[in-house]
């Protein structure tokens, strides 16, 4: 029998932003495939009254409204009743900053449920309650956290088994090893007077492994002092 797909549960005021660009490429492939599958679930059908409201002025005052953690909590649990075991997920400007690691990991279970937030954000209540994780995909705010969930998503779906015509091509891509990707070139040899170096067409396969664990040394170094190099043996 197959695998059951990688699964993705999306909780959003805004379904019809879904699949969107998931649906193109790699991942679009991917998803045609049934490698992973999505539910986007609007979460105005637990919105409270005639007019479906999901959200209220903030306690203490302030601008903007708050998502409300009855509303959030009713969309959560009806996810989890068909899907108990996904990791779930606030996409917030407050939360840990999303890395490979923890793609990696995601990508390696069953799958996620993600609450992608609008206006001010939701009840902080809701969060503790339904023990959701906190994740932001960088320092700065997007205007819902619907983007960030596709983000989230195209970045593990990427390394399902049999998502990558060339799995051996995510062994040298940035962040393995903590290092970014060293440079690459291709055809014409000579372009806008501009080279390819040397080495890469030398040949001598040790001699190129050098040059670019150095050349990745040294743009990490240059742009991201902050990322922790593995040692070479480690593989
Ligand atoms: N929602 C708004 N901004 C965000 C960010 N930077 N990361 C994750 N979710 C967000």
């Amino acid at each position: 029998m197959a695998q059951a797909p990688w699964r993705v549960q999306i909780l959003t005021l805004f379904p019809e932003m879904f699949p969107g660009p998931l649906a193109t490429s790699i991942v679009g492939t991917a998803l045609e495939r049934g490698l992973w599958s999505l539910d986007a679930i609007d979460m105005r059908e637990f919105g409270i009254g005639r007019h479906r409201s999901v959200d209220d002025t903030p306690a203490g005052g302030g601008a903007g409204m708050v998502m409300r953690a009855d509303v959030v909590a009713a969309a959560i649990d009806a996810a989890r009743a068909v899907a108990p075991d996904l990791p779930a997920v606030y996409l917030s400007p407050r939360g840990r900053p999303l890395s490979q690691r923890q793609v990696k990991a995601w990508s390696a279970g069953p799958g996620l449920l993600l609450l992608a937030g609008r206006f001010e954000g939701v009840d902080e209540r809701v969060i503790a309650a339904r023990g959701l994780e906190e994740v932001s995909i960088g320092d700065y705010v997007l205007s819902g956290g619907e983007l960030a969930a596709m983000v989230t998503i195209d970045a593990c779906v990427r390394l399902l088994d049999g998502a990558l015509g060339q799995p051996e091509s995510l062994l040298e891509e940035s962040f393995e090893n903590g290092l970014l990707e060293y440079p690459q070139y291709t055809r014409p040899r000579q372009w806008e007077g501009r080279e390819i170096p040397d080495v890469l067409l030398s040949g001598d396969h040790a001699r190129i492994a050098a040059w670019r664990r150095a050349q990745a040394e040294a743009l990490t170094r240059e742009r991201r002092p902050d990322l922790r190099p593995a040692r070479k043996s480690s593989s």
